[in-house]
């Protein structure tokens, strides 16, 4: 259930294995909701926090995974997915921020990973167009970017390629069950389509599948994001890395065009686009990037980011036989979609968990 990233990697990784895969989706095309606002940065190193070093490890598998899935997936479409070895610059406007700086790349330093302090005027020399207000950056230079658009669209292509099948405009109703084991699911309309096994990857709206038994579901709530993609009419070039700051992130894609992301709102499911939205994303950019003013306002958009109590994903087998988790991505979701479908097709091919601490039934109320 569900054509975003993450849905359709596990149909493909499903589909190649020779399982029989239908994706259901409940928009006019895949991944029209939160996989098409994403701004897809692949950004384990900088994005994770000190709090969370399991996920910041799935993350690193997951970064280390990806050239080798886009490889295969560039073989199985000949599409290309937007993926731009390009970088990340974290940057601080004033002492505060700079001290934050400072304790993140002592714990980055003490994990052996690849993060350097650069003085703003060092920068400046890689990035010019930065503000010369700017205090300090970090170089961290393994932490890329990909277009999230066209990776679900070269995704879906490789699922279908492989003998998978996407339906959409297919609400699923519900779960069906007989003595606690999967046998399919309900549409919306009354359709019913057997599956011995089903994976809900349905993103902010996974915890609202009814069906599920009491204690079986995993608490997913939507946390939206407004974002605004830009191009820069004289061309590329203004900014060649990621560049994440205090209240947001600039992400280039390589040819002027710019993702400016995102609010961190709690307002239920509501995606309304709000001029505060858009003004907050502008004023924090443009203090360190001045020029983003120039750049054209091609969109404004909301996506609803699944997230669950521990911030951490739910990927696996649940707590009914027959009911796999691939949910709650909450702000990696993009970074997580290859190790997201491995894991998963261990579940579903009988493999044991690889990462425990993931494991949905974390969340379970009632036996497995
Ligand atoms: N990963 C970026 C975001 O959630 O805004």
């Amino acid at each position: 259930m569900g054509a975003g990233v993450i849905g359709l990697a596990v149909g493909w990784r499903a589909a190649q294995r020779g399982l029989k895969v239908i994706v259901l989706e409940a928009d006019t095309g895949p991944a029209r909701r939160t996989s098409a606002v994403a701004a897809g940065m692949l950004a384990p190193i900088s994005e994770t926090l000190a709090t969370e070093l399991p996920l910041m490890r799935l993350g690193l598998a997951s970064v280390q995974a990806y050239p080798e899935f886009l490889a295969e997936l560039t073989d199985a479409t000949g599409m290309d997915t937007g993926y731009l070895r390009c970088g990340t610059l974290l940057l601080a406007r004033d002492s505060d921020e700079a001290e934050a700086l400072a304790r993140e790349l002592s714990l980055r330093e003490s994990l052996g990973l690849s993060a350097h302090r650069l003085r703003a005027s060092e920068a400046r020399r890689l990035e010019p167009a930065l503000a010369p207000t700017l205090r300090l950056a970090l170089d961290v230079p393994d932490d890329h970017a990909i277009d999230p658009r066209k990776l679900t669209a070269a995704l879906a292509r490789a699922l279908t390629a492989a003998g998978g099948e996407v339906r959409t405009n297919a609400p699923v109703a519900e779960l069906a069950t007989a003595e606690c084991r999967v046998t399919g699911v309900r549409l919306v309309g009354g359709e019913r389509v057997a599956a011995e096994q089903v994976v809900v990857a349905a993103g902010p709206w996974s915890s609202s599948l009814d069906g599920v038994p009491e204690g079986a579901s995993i608490p997913v709530h939507p946390v939206k994001g407004q974002i605004l993609r830009l191009h820069d009419p004289s061309g590329p070039g203004l900014l060649t890395r990621v560049v994440r700051f205090s209240g947001g992130y600039l992400v280039p894609r390589g040819d002027g065009r710019y993702v400016l992301g995102a609010t961190m709102e709690e307002r239920g499911f509501d995606t309304t686009v709000t001029a505060g939205g858009a003004y907050d994303l502008l004023r924090d950019a443009f203090e360190l990037l001045p020029s983003v003013t120039e750049l054209v306002i091609d969109e404004l958009s909301a996506g609803l980011r699944p997230a669950t109590p521990d911030n951490a994903p739910a990927i696996g087998p649940g707590a009914i036989e027959g009911l796999h988790w691939a949910t709650g991505h909450f702000r990696h979701g993009v970074l997580l979609t290859p190790i997201t479908a491995q894991m998963v097709l261990a579940g579903l091919t009988g493999e044991e968990a690889q990462a425990p601490e993931f494991a949905p039934t974390r969340f379970a109320t009632v036996a497995a």
